[in-house]
């Protein structure tokens, strides 16, 4: 198995893509994941991985979301959870290694809940498994500055989490694309190696080709892409307004 961020860089050279599909489809329940495995298939050659947050997970569980997996295995296409996981080590591991054994290859979680007791163990486990951790250091919400920018020995807890990705030797780190100069920072205090991946493009107002001019890696784009009438058309003409690919 390759390293995440290996396998994201190979990905976008062959397809020219820097897009990560946030396959949250809705409506009802029980029609979920064949279309996120439809989707899958519709646009394998144009992204470079996909996440799944609780839009799938909620209603169908790890063993439901067996064709997404195995659609995203056949493409290539790294399967990135998006817990924002943030509990003890016992039950960040429980969950991580239940994802990963059923094929995630990586997961989000939240630097809030500390080294020791809560991150050490799941490192420690996605290590072992040689799958990926992504934490959390700023998002794109409105409010993520209450949080994430609360200040904390007079820097902005961010920078804090930033640091901690880095000591800590997570993959990455899930920084808002619309805030481009917090994403310049984090990209500062990163690793060459770790990536940012930057959540917030299109429907919540982020400028993509801006996030990745300041360090951004990967966009995760959802609801512009999932939403739309034509999900191929709209990612090819994202691929063409960052500069890359698109017929
Ligand atoms: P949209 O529809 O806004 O979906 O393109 C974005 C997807 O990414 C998730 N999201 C985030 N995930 N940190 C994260 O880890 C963030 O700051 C963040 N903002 C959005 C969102 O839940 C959806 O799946």
């Amino acid at each position: 198995m390759k390293l995440l961020g290996d396998w994201l860089e190979s990905n976008s050279r062959k397809s020219g893509s820097k897009i990560i599909l946030a396959a949250d489809v809705g409506g009802p329940f029980e029609t979920r994941v064949g279309a996120a495995a439809s989707l899958v298939s519709a646009l394998q050659e144009r992204i470079v991985a996909v996440k799944v947050n609780w839009h799938l997970l909620l209603p169908h569980g790890v063993l439901g979301l067996r064709e997404l997996v195995v659609r995203c295995s056949d493409a290539g296409l790294p399967l990135i959870a998006d817990m924002k996981l943030n509990d003890i080590g016992a039950t960040n591991v429980e969950a991580a290694g239940t994802l990963f054994s059923n094929g995630f290859d990586a997961i989000i979680a939240n630097p809030f809940v500390g080294y020791r007791g809560g991150m050490e163990d799941l490192l420690s486990k996605s290590r072992e498994m040689r799958k990926g951790v992504i934490l959390l250091v700023y998002m794109s919400h409105a409010g993520a500055r209450e949080g994430y920018g609360l200040k904390v020995g007079g820097e902005p807890l961010y920078l804090g989490f930033a640091r901690r990705t880095r000591r800590w030797g997570a993959d990455g780190a899930v920084v808002s694309s619309k805030s481009p100069s917090i994403i310049r920072e984090v990209r500062s205090i990163l690793g060459r190696e770790q990536v940012i991946l930057s959540p917030g493009v299109g429907f919540q107002g982020g400028d993509g080709r801006k996030a990745l001019t300041a360090g951004a890696d990967y966009l995760i784009v959802g609801r512009s892409i999932v939403g739309s009438r034509d999900p191929v058309k709209a990612v090819d003409a994202m691929n063409r307004e960052l500069g890359n690919r698109g017929s």
